[in-house]
C-alpha cells in the first residue's frame, strides 16, 4: 500500500459504516486524511491515527459548497444507505447524491485529482438479468419510494461520466453491493444489523416477505480493499466497477444463521414485502478481478462471526 503514503485524501462521508473503515485503512498506509460529514447518520470517529496530524475532519453538509483542503484522492460516500434513512428525507436524499456530488466534482477538477464516487447495486434497481454487469441498464421504477436513491445515484454517475467525457476528470465509480461488518447501525434498517439486535435480545427475526429473495453480502474488509484499489491503479480513469461478494444468499437463511450463532431459539417472523424490494442481487465481479486484481476473500460464515464479540454483537446502538 505504498501508493498512499503521504498522499492526502478527502473522504466525503467518513463518519459512516463504510466511511469509518475506509479511513482506518487510509491511516493504517500512511496517507493524510480529511473527513467531511454532516454526522445525519454517521458518528464520532472511532479511528486510530498513527499521529495526531494525520487527521482532520470538518463537519460539513455537501449539499453547500465549502473550502476543502487540496486533494490528491477523494472518495465521495457521503449519502444515506439504508433505505429507513435514504426514504425519511428523500428531497434531502437527492440534494446530497446531485448538489454534492456536483461539489465534490468542483473540488477534484480544482485539485486535478481523482474521486472515486460510492455508486450503488440499486442502480440495478429489480434486475433483469442474473448476475448483474455493469454493462446492465437497470430496471429502476422512477416513481417508486426507493427512486430517489436509486435514480439520484444514477444521476450521480451520469454527471461524473459526463464530467470524464468533457472536461478530461479523473473519476472511478464503484457500484458497491450490500455490505455488512462490525460498526453497522442497529437502528438503520438494514437486514444483518436487525437480525443480530433481534437474535442478540432472545427476539424473533422479523423477515420481508417470504425469505425466499436472495442477497450478495460483503464484508466491509473486502469492500474497503477494493476501493482502495480503485483509487490507486493506473487504467481506471471513467471505469464503473462493481464491487460485492458473488456468493448469493436467500434472507431466510441469513436469518437461520443468525439465530444458530445466538442460539436463539425465537421463531422467524414474516412481515409484507416493501414495495419495489429486488428479488436477487448477485454481482458480476469480473471487471472487479480483472482492473483491480480483487477478489473477496471473507466468506459470509467467518464475515458474520466478525459482527460478535462473545453473545453480543458489534453494532452501535
Ligand atoms: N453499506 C452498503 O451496503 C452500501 C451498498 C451500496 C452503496 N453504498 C454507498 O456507500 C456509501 C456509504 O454507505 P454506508 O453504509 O457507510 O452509509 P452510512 O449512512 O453509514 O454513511 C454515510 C455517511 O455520509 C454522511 N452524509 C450523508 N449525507 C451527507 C451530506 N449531505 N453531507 C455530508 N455527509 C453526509 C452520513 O452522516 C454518514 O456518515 C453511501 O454512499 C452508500 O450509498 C453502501
Amino acid at each position: 500500500m505504498m501508493f498512499w503514503q503521504n498522499k492526502t485524501v478527502v473522504v466525503a462521508g467518513g463518519a459512516g459504516f463504510i466511511g469509518q473503515h475506509l479511513v482506518q485503512a487510509l491511516l493504517n498506509a500512511n496517507a493524510h486524511v480529511h473527513v467531511i460529514d454532516n454526522y445525519s447518520t454517521g458518528h464520532t470517529l472511532e479511528v486510530q491515527p498513527r499521529h495526531p496530524h494525520q487527521l482532520t475532519q470538518q463537519q460539513h453538509d455537501i449539499c453547500d459548497p465549502a473550502t476543502v483542503p487540496h486533494a490528491d484522492v477523494i472518495f465521495n460516500l457521503a449519502s444515506p444507505a439504508s433505505p429507513l434513512h435514504y426514504q425519511s428525507d428523500p428531497i434531502q436524499t437527492w440534494k446530497t447524491n446531485l448538489l454534492g456530488t456536483m461539489h465534490m466534482l468542483d473540488h477534484v477538477l480544482a485539485c486535478e485529482g481523482t474521486l472515486v464516487q460510492a455508486s450503488t447495486s440499486e442502480v440495478y434497481g429489480d434486475p433483469l438479468s442474473h448476475p448483474q454487469k455493469e454493462t446492465d441498464w437497470g430496471n429502476v421504477n422512477p416513481i417508486g419510494p426507493r427512486a430517489c436513491y436509486d435514480e439520484s445515484k444514477r444521476a450521480a454517475e451520469t454527471l461524473l461520466i459526463d464530467a470524464v467525457r468533457t472536461k478530461g476528470a479523473d473519476i472511478r465509480i464503484a457500484r458497491i453491493f450490500n455490505t455488512y461488518g462490525p460498526g453497522m447501525g442497529v437502528s438503520d434498517g438494514r437486514a444483518i444489523p436487525n437480525f443480530a439486535a433481534q437474535a442478540s435480545e432472545g427476539k424473533p427475526i422479523t423477515i420481508h416477505g417470504d425469505g425466499t429473495q436472495t442477497r450478495s453480502f460483503c464484508h466491509v474488509s473486502d469492500t474497503v480493499a477494493a476501493l482502495l484499489r480503485l483509487g490507486m491503479v493506473a487504467d481506471a480513469k471513467g471505469e464503473v466497477v462493481n464491487i460485492g461478494n458473488p456468493s448469493e444468499v436467500t434472507i431466510l437463511e441469513i436469518a437461520e444463521l443468525v439465530n444458530a450463532l445466538f442460539g436463539n431459539k425465537s421463531e422467524i417472523l414474516f412481515t409484507p414485502r416493501p414495495i419495489d424490494d429486488p428479488q436477487r442481487r448477485c454481482p458480476d465481479i469480473s471487471k472487479a478481478r480483472r482492473l483491480l486484481g480483487w477478489t473477496p476473500q471473507t466468506t459470509f460464515k467467518d464475515g458474520i462471526l466478525t459482527l460478535y464479540q462473545s453473545d453480543r454483537a458489534s453494532l452501535r446502538v
